[in-house]
């Protein structure tokens, strides 16, 4: 299938009412399945963060949101989202903040020990446009680049595909892809997986993805470990 324009970007999915980021940092993930989430969430990142064992340095966090995972991160962070709201409501950590896009990041080549991308690629329906956001972070990261995407063989994403048939809704600001096209993309962008984990196996869209340059032919690439199989 051929992709069309280019242009629509995620920053359109989170065209929010007034108020959205103090409801995004102070309730979404403290009622209902949103603890659980938070958690698995953690820990996934502590995993993959443990596994890339990267030089110490600074660390970017984009799309930081309001900074619930940059506090993880093992350096200090600069905070990078295209919400100015969202980074106004960031309480810690207490590092520089930028409002830009990840489609072009203001900073040069390998500026960070390491690059976080969570949950922002499941909103970027193009895979062309996956893409150009994993390029931009190994471009700026010279250590491992950490993103999160949603999962389509997940027992989430089937009732989430469920509930917006039987509402009647054709579009979701949310989509999920398989491990198989997020490698893909990975490629493209030059980067290749080193271990990747659902939150919880075939339940969970949720996936969090380690992954670093891709090195050339012949120079070994190490093991590659995966949560759970390829699709
Ligand atoms: C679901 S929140 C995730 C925030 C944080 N990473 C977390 O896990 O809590 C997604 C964020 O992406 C930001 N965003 C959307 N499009 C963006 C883009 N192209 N570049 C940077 N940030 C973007 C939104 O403003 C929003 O704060």
């Amino acid at each position: 299938m051929t992709e069309r324009s280019t242009d629509r970007r995620p920053e359109r999915a989170f065209e929010r009412p007034p108020g959205w980021e103090l409801e995004y940092r102070d309730r979404r993930f403290r009622s209902g399945s949103g603890p659980g989430t938070d958690r698995r969430e953690r820990r996934a990142l502590r995993a993959l963060l443990a596994r890339a064992g990267a030089r110490p340095g600074t660390w970017l966090d984009v799309p930081s949101g309001a900074g619930r995972m940059s506090e993880l991160l093992p350096g200090p962070v600069v905070a990078v989202d295209h919400s100015l709201e969202i980074l106004r409501a960031i309480r810690a950590p207490r590092g520089p903040r930028l409002r830009a896009t990840a489609f072009e990041l203001p900073f040069a080549d390998a500026s960070f020990a390491g690059v976080l991308c969570h949950r922002l690629l499941h909103h970027v329906p193009l895979a062309g446009d996956r893409v150009r956001i994993l390029a931009e972070l190994r471009r700026v990261s010279e250590g491992p680049v950490i993103a999160s995407f949603f999962h389509a063989v997940s027992l989430q994403n089937a009732r989430r595909a469920l509930a917006r048939r039987l509402r009647g809704k054709r579009r979701s600001s949310r989509g999920g892809i398989t491990l198989r096209a997020f490698l893909r993309d990975l490629a493209a962008a030059g980067l290749e997986l080193v271990a990747a984990r659902p939150l919880l196996p075939f339940v969970s869209e949720q996936w969090l993805v380690l992954a670093r340059p891709r090195r050339a032919a012949g120079t070994g690439s190490g093991p590659v470990d995966q949560g759970a199989k390829r699709d």
